[in-house]
């Protein structure tokens, strides 16, 4: 492997855009190859970005010699297949949040990977954010004493447009999937697998979910309650609380952010976390670190636990009927 991880994204979307211009501003990796399912897509965002090598299919881009990791920029239902691709032409794979579209698909992928000896990571980029980091580090310290609870939501509202991949049936729309994940993902951090899994559903008219609300209870007594919704712009907020203080991140806790450790009586210490560019450069600089090291996965988003955030959206689906 050179020096820099040399990328190659499969995708050309949203999201893909701003993981290569964040790319811009880490030095662990430079996007070399974007593949797309039409050439003049590829050229066109090759062209954008600067990017030297465009491919016309995702099969061609697994296949450049001179890719070193594949970042999976696609649909949900997409994930895994693309994943696979990758990872059957010898690649390491950096794979969207959600990780797969349900458990079944996230135990197939993991499965493979291990098999075949190659490194795998979900691209919850969340808990890479300087913020993140230090909330981790109080949390490992036992700055909160013994963990009570956690709270979380994240509603967006997305102007209805069947075309739209959050609509879209046949690309796994709804609520849950796109923008519940990162509740369920940062009780999963805080708090592990949960015992218990209630959950209220209400229906989009395409059959996914404009809205669901979770409840998770923990064998330690814990609770999450969490939320998540296409229909409005919520508070978008994150707040972890313990016997001894809390912590209260600022709006949009799954972007850079900052956030305040209040103790029980009050005393409020602020962490403002000063950040530039999206923060999804931060995923990509792990995926370089754990290859460097001969990780085959990374001890911040363990394959194990992809697969059990997986289970728990099952379960969410399943008891919200
Ligand atoms: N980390 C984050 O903050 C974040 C934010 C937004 C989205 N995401 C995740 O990133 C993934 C992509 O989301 P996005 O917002 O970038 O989506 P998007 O703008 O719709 O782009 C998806 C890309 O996937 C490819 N694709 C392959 N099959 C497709 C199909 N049947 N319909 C539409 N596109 C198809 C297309 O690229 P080609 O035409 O070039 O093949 C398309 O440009 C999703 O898994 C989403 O959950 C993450």
């Amino acid at each position: 492997m050179s020096e820099q991880l040399r990328w190659g994204v499969i995708g050309t979307g949203a999201i893909a855009a701003a993981w290569v211009e964040d790319m811009g501003t880490t030095d662990s990796g430079t996007v070399v190859a974007v593949g797309s399912r039409k050439l003049e897509t590829a050229e066109r965002f090759a062209d954008r970005w600067g990017i030297p090598n465009r491919h016309a299919s995702y099969e061609e881009l697994v296949a450049d010699a001179e890719v070193d990791a594949v970042y999976v920029a696609t649909p949900h239902p997409l994930h895994s297949p693309c994943a696979q691709l990758a990872l059957r032409a010898g690649k390491p794979a950096l794979v969207e949040k959600p990780f797969t579209v349900n458990a079944a698909e996230a135990e197939e992928l993991v499965a493979l990977a291990r098999s075949e000896g190659l490194f795998l990571m979900e691209a919850m980029w969340t808990r890479w954010l300087p913020h993140i980091v230090e909330i981790r580090r109080l949390l490992a310290e036992g700055a909160l004493g013994k963990l009570a609870s956690v709270t979380a939501d994240h509603g967006q509202w997305f102007a209805p447009d069947r075309d739209f991949r959050r609509f879209a049936r046949e690309l796994h729309s709804g609520a849950l999937a796109d923008l519940g994940v990162y509740p369920v993902s940062f009780a999963s951090m805080v708090l592990g697998t949960p015992e218990r899994i209630v959950s209220l559903i209400t229906p989009a008219p395409d059959g996914g979910d404009e809205m669901t609300s979770m409840v998770f209870g923990y064998t330690s007594g814990a609770q999450a309650l969490l939320n998540c919704s296409i229909s409005g712009k919520s508070p978008t907020r994150g707040a972890i609380v313990g016997s001894d203080a809390r912590i209260e991140i600022d709006g949009d806790f799954y972007r850079p952010s900052s956030f305040s450790l209040i103790s029980r009586d009050g005393v409020e210490t602020r962490f403002e976390v000063p950040h530039e560019g999206w923060g999804l450069r931060h995923q990509a600089d792990e995926v370089a670190r754990c290859l460097h090291e001969g990780l085959l996965e990374s001890p911040v988003m363990p394959l194990d636990e992809s697969i059990s955030i997986m289970q728990t959206m099952d379960a969410v689906r399943a008891q919200g009927n």
